[in-house]
């Protein structure tokens, strides 16, 4: 099963991942946990490219294909093969931030967009995709106080974020059996609850 975690920046993802790991270890799973970009030694050299405050001058379809060759990295080199193992795979990120961000963000083609994707993940799509959903303002307050590095995409204006957060909503909207939202700004063991609870509803426990 393969089970992805999206959602705007701040929204508190990255904190979530162990605790869902252990859940799901704990129902009988071998479980392998990852992260976009990088993930890979690959990924994580274009994953610098991509956030180096040197890059300011990137063009936003430079950036795509950065995101999608550090995927198409991953997904061969990792995910697709732990999946045929039948290992849970729980990523931080995938193809979804990808029309989020560059598509709804940037505004670029969302078709064009699938197609790259489709290309770069040779089809993969998630079982569950789980949507950890904050409005703009908490989830930026939470990144400048979060102590984490502040990193070029967390440079772009409000209202990008305003669409990316939009968008979102609209691709959990369009496909209600992939996607479960979850209100993100309540307490972070309410929401790993509620992580679990959708992972419950698709994943019967070995033991
Ligand atoms: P990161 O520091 O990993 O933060 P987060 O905890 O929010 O995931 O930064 C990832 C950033 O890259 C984030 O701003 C979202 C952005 N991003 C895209 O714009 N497109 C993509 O395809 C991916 C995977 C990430």
């Amino acid at each position: 099963m393969f089970i992805t975690l999206e959602g705007p920046d701040g929204s508190g993802k990255s904190i979530q991942v162990p605790a869902l790991a252990e859940f799901v270890r704990q129902l009988g799973y071998d479980v392998l946990t990852t992260r976009e970009p990088g993930g890979t030694s690959i990924g994580d050299q274009i994953r610098e490219v991509i956030m180096s405050m040197k890059n300011k001058s990137m063009n936003p379809r430079t950036e795509i294909l950065l995101f999608c060759a550090a995927r198409a990295q991953i997904v061969s080199e990792v995910i697709r093969p732990q999946l045929e193992k039948g290992v849970v795979v729980i990523s931080d990120r995938y193809a979804d931030s990808t029309l989020a961000y560059q598509g709804y963000g940037h505004g670029l083609d969302l078709k064009v967009l699938r197609g790259i994707l489709d290309f770069a993940t040779g089809g993969l799509t998630p079982d569950l995709t789980l949507l950890l959903d904050v409005d703009v303002e908490t989830g930026l307050s939470r990144r400048q106080q979060g102590g984490g590095e502040w990193n070029r995409l967390d440079d772009y204006a409000l209202a990008f974020h305003r669409r990316v957060r939009d968008g979102y909503l609209e691709l959990a909207a369009a496909e209600p059996q992939r996607w479960v939202r979850i209100d993100a700004s309540q307490a972070p063991q309410i929401v790993q609850q509620l992580m679990q609870e959708a992972v419950l509803r698709r994943l019967r426990p070995k033991v």
